[in-house]
């Protein structure tokens, strides 16, 4: 019986951790890299992603200067994508950008 109630408590704490390991998830290049090839971003249902059109982020090496490049970003996911814009501090938003800064 106590081993039992041991075990379940366990079981809390592993799946309390992997809920937070992934809310506190930052943003990386990486990250923005598979988001960049993601038909899903913003919730869009098609077939599109932002390589689709930007094969390899082809013309955006000079957009991480841009200071609406978060603007653009969720211009394109919502017209081109059909997609719903990300929040501003969003992970996704934040690593999308580090990936535009990332190409040079
Ligand atoms: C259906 C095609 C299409 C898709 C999908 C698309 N874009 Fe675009 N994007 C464009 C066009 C067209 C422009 C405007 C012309 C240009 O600058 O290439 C543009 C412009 C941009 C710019 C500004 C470029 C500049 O001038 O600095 C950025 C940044 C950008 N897109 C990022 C993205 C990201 C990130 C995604 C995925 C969320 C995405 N795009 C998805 C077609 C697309």
């Amino acid at each position: 019986m106590m081993k039992n109630v041991k075990m379940a408590m366990l079981i809390a704490v592993m799946v309390g951790m992997g809920t937070a390991a992934q809310a506190a998830q930052t943003p990386s290049v990486e990250y923005g890299e598979k988001l960049f090839n993601d038909p899903s971003l913003g919730g869009a249902t098609g077939t599109k992603t932002c390589e689709s059109c930007h094969p390899d982020g082809a013309g955006l090496e000079f957009s991480a200067k841009n200071p609406k490049l978060a603007e653009i970003i969720n211009m394109c996911i919502v017209r081109a994508m059909k997609g719903e814009e990300l929040p501003m501090d969003s992970v996704e938003m934040q690593s999308l950008i580090l990936y535009h800064k990332s190409l040079k």
